[in-house]
């Protein structure tokens, strides 16, 4: 999977992949990372990228032409399964976007800034818009790293059967159960029995139990 993000600040999305497991999927050649600086397509001597809204208000919003020159300029080089804007007015992002997303190929992250992008980058160009909840973030850099992540530990080969993504909260559409590694007790506190039986089968039944139970106490709305 290649994945291009354009953004005005692409220095603060270095670090996310140059850590652990989103470092071992770049270095291993299944994912691919490209980050774009805007500003090498702002208009004139200071590369300017935002003006004041037509109609007025508050906040500057970041104008058609750079955002149209650099997404144009990838388009022309590969196709692109999505073009994603990230922005509090896009789709709240969940496990099953996160898993339609990761069998795509090429995929395209719009970081915005200020009060957001001209319309008509939108209309020309943008297929998706993703928010990764209801709260509002200085610019969309922080949600493209979200949305990566959520993506790239799903790629075949990125974590190992231990860290297998197929037991994750979400993925059978209930949160996780509780987990517990050694010592047995700690602080009076003990690992429960089943846990320390060996007996496979009830071990999964209290899994899916607790699971149910966690899941109708603090996210009702997913049992629907
Ligand atoms: N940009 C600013 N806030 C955002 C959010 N909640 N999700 C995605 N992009 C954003």
């Amino acid at each position: 999977m290649r994945i291009d993000i354009i953004s005005v600040l692409p220095e603060l999305m270095e670090s996310p992949f140059q850590a652990s497991i989103l470092k071992r999927a770049v270095e291993k050649g299944l994912a691919e990372v490209h980050f774009h600086a805007l500003r090498e397509y702002g208009i004139g001597k200071y590369r300017k990228l935002d003006d004041e809204p037509y109609g007025g208000g508050a906040g500057m919003v970041m104008m058609v032409e750079p955002l149209d020159q650099c997404i144009s300029e990838l388009t022309s080089q590969r196709e692109y399964d999505e073009i994603i804007y990230l922005t509090p007015e896009g789709e709240t992002l969940n496990q099953k976007i996160a898993n339609t997303l990761s069998i795509r190929n090429n995929l395209m992250l719009i970081c915005g800034h200020y009060k957001g992008i001209d319309q008509r980058v939108r209309d020309l160009h943008v297929t998706r818009e993703i928010s990764i909840g209801d709260f509002v973030l200085t610019g969309g850099e922080l949600a493209a790293c979200v949305l990566a992540d959520s993506v790239i530990r799903l790629l075949p080969g990125v974590l190992n059967d231990e860290q297998s993504a197929l037991t994750d909260s979400f993925q059978d559409g209930l949160l996780s159960p509780p987990i517990y590694t050694r010592p047995e007790e700690y602080k009076g506190l003990r690992v429960p029995e089943v846990l320390l039986s060996g007996n496979f089968k009830k071990i999964e039944e209290w899994r899916h139990d607790e699971a149910v139970r966690i899941t109708t106490e603090r996210r009702p709305d997913l049992l629907k």
